[in-house]
């Protein structure tokens, strides 16, 4: 390795570091996605020239497909739909390693140092064990097959006996590195404790999941890395399976759920307690004119967005209420962002990015939660998990211990949705049905659009 391939990794290496810490924040998340990319272009360039390849037609003829399939994904495919997707290019970057795993100990007949041996064992089994979960929880959330937890008798002894047989046979690949044999049976092993480890797991665990397999394909990519004796892909590895271990905790901790709750819990995807029962309580529907007569006399208003708002798509819409509103007179507005509102981690800031809400009137959970009670309105919408008082005080609720958004703290609460449907958790929301409640049934989008047409009529 030149030392200008090796100054460039570094480069490279530094701009994937600046573009993480960019992206923890919405104001400079463009600048690093941004920084990003340069960084892999420029780690990509260097290395293809490093490595004086003698023929480019394949590299040329894989990018331009690869391209083509990632512009069309990006195009076509819908905000509430990406973390199926996310999970589909997790799995194939854990696929990716294990394959030049493969292919490094193949071109070497098993020919190895005893340290390559083991980061071949490695990157081939998490891997492919990343691939192969990733696919199932891109199937369960496409809806290909049934996103409830699927379990069975000696479900975790059989998981167990995998792991036993993994940790045996890696043992044997090292001590007899020639016998490939060894070495596929790793790969099969692999492959099935993805699919048994991920089917277990239920629908609103599902985004946790990913974020897990996501590390564990940062994993194999930085052991892939020690094999090609490849720094930037070390780094890069590591900074993936660092930032994806962090991410899940920090789902985790926002759902209130320990991570081996997650794992082994095979909860989610089953409506918790009497829904019907509860739907033949009494709530008063209230229409969009009353909606506008309390906003209009609101002082203070915090925006509460969730799921739904994303797939009413009524991000551009809210924004146009919003502004109406600032311009109708002097009023404090600003939204409340739940962790885990939504499906995905930060959804609902891609969301409201999209419709150019400017990132000031943005607040996370810790910043905004107490000053709900002082507040006029909190206007919800598509919004249901995190608003559900029971989180705080219903021991015996699923949701129990979650941190939510106090809605119910403010003096009055708008929620816009379509039924009395419960949100991902499957549990009733008591909020509902309070006094102080105005329910606006229908799709968000159609029901926000209303407000805006009366107000600016
Ligand atoms: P949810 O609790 O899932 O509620 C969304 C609500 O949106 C539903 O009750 C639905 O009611 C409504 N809705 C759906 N389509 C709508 C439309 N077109 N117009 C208006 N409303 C519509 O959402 P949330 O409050 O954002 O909570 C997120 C949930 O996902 C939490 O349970 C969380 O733990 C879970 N989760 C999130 C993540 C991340 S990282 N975000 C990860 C894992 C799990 P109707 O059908 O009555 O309209």
């Amino acid at each position: 390795m030149t030392t200008i391939t090796t100054i460039a990794y570094l480069l490279s290496s530094i701009l994937f570091i600046l573009g993480l810490k960019d992206l923890s924040s919405p104001k400079s998340a463009r600048r690093g996605n941004l920084l990003a990319m340069v960084g892999m272009l420029m780690a990509i360039v260097v290395t293809l020239l490093d490595k004086e390849i003698l023929h480019f037609s394949f590299i040329v003829i894989g990018l331009i497909i690869g391209s083509a399939i990632g512009v069309i994904i990006a195009k076509k495919v819908e905000m509430t739909a990406m973390p199926q997707i996310v999970a589909l290019f997790n799995g194939l970057g854990g696929g990716a390693s294990a394959f030049v795993a493969l292919a490094e100990y193949f071109r070497s007949n098993g020919v190895l140092e005893k340290s390559t041996t083991v980061s071949v064992v490695i990157s081939l089994f998490i891997g492919a064990l990343a691939f192969a979960g990733s696919l199932v929880a891109f199937g369960k959330l496409q809806g290909f097959f049934k996103s409830i937890p699927v379990v069975f008798k000696m479900q975790k002894s059989l998981n167990l006996l995998l792991f036993a047989s993994f940790i045996t046979l890696s043992v044997l690949v090292v001590i007899y590195p020639a016998n490939s044999t060894g070495l596929l049976a790793i790969l099969a092993v692999a492959l099935l404790l993805g699919i048994l480890s991920v089917l277990p797991i239920g629908g609103a665990d599902m985004p946790v999941v990913i974020s897990l397999l996501n590390s564990c394909s940062g994993l194999a990519a930085a052991a892939t890395g020690f094999i090609l004796s490849n720094n930037v892909l070390i780094i890069c590895g590591a900074l993936v399976g660092a930032s994806g271990m962090i991410l899940t905790r920090i789902m985790c901790r926002a759902m209130n759920r320990s991570l081996s709750r997650v794992i082994f819990g095979a909860v989610g995807g089953s409506v918790v307690g009497d829904v019907q029962k509860e739907e033949e309580r009494k709530v008063i529907r209230y229409t969009e004119e009353d909606a506008v007569m309390v906003l209009e006399s609101a002082e203070s208003i915090i925006i509460i967005p969730g799921y739904g708002l994303a797939v009413a798509q009524a991000q551009f819409v809210l924004h146009e209420l919003v502004k109406t509103l600032i311009d109708k007179g002097d009023k404090k507005i600003r939204y409340a962002i739940h962790p885990v509102a939504g499906r995905m981690p930060g959804h609902m800031n891609v969301l409201l990015a999209d419709a150019n809400v400017p990132y000031d009137l943005l607040f996370d959970l810790g910043d905004i939660n107490d000053d709900l009670q002082n507040t006029d309105v909190a206007l919800v919408v598509g919004a249901n998990d995190v608003i559900n008082p029971a989180a705080r005080g219903d021991k015996q609720s699923p949701l129990y211990g979650m941190p939510i958004l106090n809605a119910d703290k403010a003096r009055s609460v708008i929620v816009c949705k379509r039924s009395l449907s419960p949100g991902f958790s499957g549990v009733d929301n008591e909020l509902f049905y309070e006094p102080k409640t105005m329910m606006i049934f229908g799709d968000a989008k159609d029901s926000i659009s209303k407000m805006v047409k009366m107000l600016t009529s």
